[in-house]
């Protein structure tokens, strides 16, 4: 479907949450760790160290939020961190409130919103001086409830590839910063190259099964598989300087049962198999873990070349 920015589906945004809530336990135990490697990337790549109000988007269940708060946050700065799911968010809570270290010190300060964040926000209301400020919330990627250039670093790892009009979260990232902002973005790579998704996709696909595509119709292997196309629509959004390039992020799974489980359950594919009769879903999990064995897992390590990524960084 051909998309502009402003086309807005909001039933979908309803089934993109609902489906994020069911797995979000799952990704948050044995996904998340794995995706802090291209979040760091971000971090050193949009010099989020020298920023003082940054944005992150789609945060999940808050493992780089406070990670970035912790290492790398200054004092007088503002993370606020947003996502569309309401256990992702819950899960971010007890993860700030259960680390002493980031809550027990005195110029730290921790604020999470209740609810869907009010139109109108200005994280200036939350700067305190001399304090890291961590803000969090539910926002979508698409519509962000925030006042024009209050940003001036806008991070979103692995998000851009499965919203629904991904027109929607670049042109709203480039209202809610500042001049001179920078914006790193990671999507998934060219299929080939992403077996650690392909090999549960390909199966799917030989049993007559759809993989998860967005309500308008793209796969999340679509925008990484082109970076020219992409970087020829951003730049005619007006992104200034953007870099690109592809970077593994192999996932550190300790045997084939952790991946089946991990891969199954603590991703979109979980709503795939929901929906599927328990027959079905059956020999397809069964599947999926002998096609990891030919070919990824022979000696029940991973093949170190799985999962490419597209990197994605720009000015403002
Ligand atoms: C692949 S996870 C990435 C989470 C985290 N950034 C990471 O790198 O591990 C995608 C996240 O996007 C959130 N999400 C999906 N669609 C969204 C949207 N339209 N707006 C905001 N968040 C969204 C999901 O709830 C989920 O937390």
């Amino acid at each position: 479907m051909e998309q502009s920015v402003g086309t807005y589906n909001a039933e979908a945004q309803k089934n993109i949450k609902a489906s994020w809530d069911k797995f979000a336990r799952v990704y948050d135990q044995f996904i998340q760790i794995n995706t802090l490697q291209l979040f760091n990337t971000l971090l050193v790549h949009t010099h989020a160290h020298q920023r003082k109000r940054i944005l992150e988007v789609a945060c999940g269940s808050g493992m780089h939020s406070l990670y970035l708060a912790k290492t790398m946050l200054q004092r007088g700065a503002v993370l606020v961190s947003t996502d569309i799911s309401e256990e992702m968010i819950g899960m971010y809570k007890e993860k700030f409130e259960g680390d002493e270290d980031f809550t027990q010190l005195k110029n730290n300060k921790l604020s999470i919103i209740k609810g869907d964040i009010e139109n109108g926000f200005n994280p200036e209301s939350y700067f305190e001086d001399g304090k890291r400020s961590v803000v969090a919330g539910l926002a979508n990627n698409e519509a962000l409830p925030f006042t024009d250039a209050s940003f001036d670093c806008y991070l979103a790892n692995l998000s851009l590839m499965l919203v629904d009009n991904h027109l929607n979260q670049l042109s709203e990232a480039l209202r809610v910063t500042q001049p001179g902002a920078t914006f790193g973005f990671t999507v998934w790579g060219r299929r080939e190259f992403v077996q650690n998704m392909a090999c549960v996709h390909d199966v799917f696909e030989r049993n007559g099964v759809n993989i998860k595509k967005s309500p308008s119709g793209k796969t999340p292997y679509d925008l990484g598989k082109d970076p020219e196309a992409l970087r020829a629509v951003m730049e005619g959004m007006g992104y200034k300087e953007i870099r690109m390039w592809y970077q593994k992020c192999n996932f550190a799974f300790k045997d084939p049962e952790e991946y089946v489980f991990s891969i199954l359950e603590g991703t979109i594919n979980k709503a795939v198999l929901s929906e599927l009769p328990e027959e079905q879903a059956a020999k397809i999990r069964a599947e999926v873990r002998e096609e990891y064995m030919k070919r990824m897992g022979g000696d029940h390590v991973m093949d170190p070349n799985h999962f490419e990524c597209l990197i994605i960084t720009a000015k403002k």
